[in-house]
C-alpha cells in the first residue's frame, strides 16, 4: 500500500483540515507503515497558485503548514514529507496528463464551477486544470490510497479515468488507479458561524473557523460564540438532522475525543449548550493547545523546516523520477 495526500498552503491550518485529513494522516501513519507500507504527504504549493495569493503568504503558509503537520504528528523519518515546487515531476507529468485529459472532463468538475462562479471567463487556467496536476500528484508516485475530505472525491475519479486512458492509449500498464478514502472518522467540519458552509480558509469572518495558531484563549472563545439553537442536546444523533449548528458541535467534540457522535450524544443527552460548549473548548484546548506550542517552537528555525521539505523532496524525487520516465518514453519522448 502506499497512501499519499496533500494540503493546499493557502492559509493556515484549521480544525476542519486538521480533523477532515491531517489527524487521518497520521493515523495512517502508523497503521499503514505497520504492514509495511508507505506514507507520503505533500503541501500543495503549486495548486495554491490557482488562486490569487501574495507571493510572502504562500511562501510563509509553505513554511508553517509543514511545521503544523509535523506538529501534529507527522514524523519526517517516517513518512515522505515535502512540497511540490521541489518535486518537478509533478509539473512535468502533469502537463503529459493535459494531453490525455479532455476538456469534457474537467467541465464536470464541481470544484471549478464553484470556485469561478459566474467568472468563468476571469478564472485562471490553472484554476481550470487543477484537478489533472492533482491526478499527477496522485499517479507520479502508482498510489495505492488517498485519504481525503468528500470534497475531493471527484477529483480522484478523474485521476482514475485519466490513469485507465492513459495505459490504454499507451498500451501499457503504468498508472494504477488510486482509491480514495473518505473515511468515517474524516468528518465534513462545517463553520461555526454558518453550518450549511464548511469550515474554510476563506470564511470572511475569522470566529467561522478554529486554527491551529489560536492561542487558548481564543479557541475557547470561538467555541462559546458559536451560533447554536436554544434546545438541549436530543438523546439520539438521528434527531440532530435539521439541527446542522449542533450536530457540527457533536460531530468536532467526537472528532476529537476519539468518540462516535453516539457516545457523545449518550454523554450529554438533555443537557444544554451552556454545559455542552465549555466542555467542547476545553477539550479542543487539551487536544489543540499541544501541536499549536509545538509547531510554535518548530518555527523558531525556519531555516529547520525548510530542510525538513529538501529531505522530503530528494526521497520523492527518487520515487517520482522512474515513474515520469516510463511515461514519457511510452508517449515517443525522447529523454
Ligand atoms: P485542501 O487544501 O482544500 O484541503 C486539504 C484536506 O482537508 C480536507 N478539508 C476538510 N475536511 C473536513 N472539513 C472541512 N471543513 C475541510 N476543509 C478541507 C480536504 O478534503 C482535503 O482532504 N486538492 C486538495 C490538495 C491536493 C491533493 C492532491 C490531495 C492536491 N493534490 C493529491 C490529495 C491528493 C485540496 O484542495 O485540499
Amino acid at each position: 500500500m502506499r497512501v499519499l495526500s496533500g494540503i493546499k498552503p493557502t492559509g493556515n491550518l484549521h480544525l476542519g483540515n486538521y480533523l477532515g485529513a491531517v489527524k487521518q494522516w497520521v493515523a495512517m501513519q502508523d497503521a499503514i507503515q505497520a504492514q509495511g507500507g508507505e506514507t507520503l504527504y505533500f503541501i500543495a504549493d503549486l495548486h495554491g497558485l490557482t488562486e490569487w495569493i501574495a507571493p510572502a503568504e504562500l511562501s510563509a503558509n509553505t513554511i508553517e503548514m509543514t511545521a503544523t503537520i509535523v506538529a501534529a504528528g507527522i514524523d519526517p523519518d517516517r513518512s515522505i514529507l515535502f512540497n511540490q515546487t521541489r518535486v518537478p515531476q509533478h509539473s512535468e507529468l502533469a502537463w503529459l496528463l493535459n494531453n490525455v485529459a479532455r476538456v469534457g472532463w474537467l467541465n464536470r468538475m464541481t470544484q471549478f464551477k464553484d470556485k469561478a462562479g459566474k467568472n468563468r471567463e476571469g478564472a485562471s487556467v490553472g484554476l481550470y486544470d487543477y484537478p489533472v496536476l492533482m491526478a499527477a500528484d496522485v499517479l507520479l508516485y502508482n498510489t495505492t490510497h488517498v485519504p481525503v475530505g468528500e470534497d475531493q472525491k471527484q477529483h480522484l475519479e478523474l485521476a482514475r479515468d485519466i490513469a485507465a486512458k492513459f495505459n490504454l492509449d499507451y498500451d501499457i500498464d503504468l498508472f494504477t488507479p488510486p482509491e480514495p478514502m473518505v473515511s468515517a472518522e474524516a468528518p465534513r467540519i462545517m463553520s461555526l458561524r454558518d453550518a450549511s458552509t464548511k469550515m474554510s480558509k476563506s470564511n470572511p469572518s475569522e470566529q467561522a473557523r478554529v486554527n491551529l495558531v489560536d492561542d487558548d484563549d481564543t479557541i475557547a472563545a470561538k467555541f462559546r460564540k458559536a451560533k447554536t439553537d436554544a434546545e438541549p442536546l436530543p438523546d439520539t444523533v438521528a434527531a440532530l438532522t435539521d439541527r446542522p449548528e449542533a450536530k457540527n458541535l457533536v460531530t468536532i467534540y467526537a472528532a476529537l475525543a476519539d468518540l462516535t457522535p453516539d457516545a457523545v450524544i449518550t454523554q450529554y443527552a438533555g443537557q444544554g449548550f451552556g454545559t455542552f460548549k465549555p466542555a467542547l473548548a476545553d477539550l479542543a484546548v487539551a487536544k489543540l493547545g499541544p501541536i499549536r506550542d509545538r509547531m510554535l517552537r518548530l518555527l523558531d528555525d525556519r531555516a529547520e523546516v525548510g530542510k525538513l521539505l529538501d529531505q522530503g523532496a530528494e526521497k520523492a524525487r527518487a520515487l517520482a523520477a522512474p515513474t515520469l520516465l516510463k511515461a514519457q518514453r511510452a508517449m515517443g519522448l525522447h529523454v
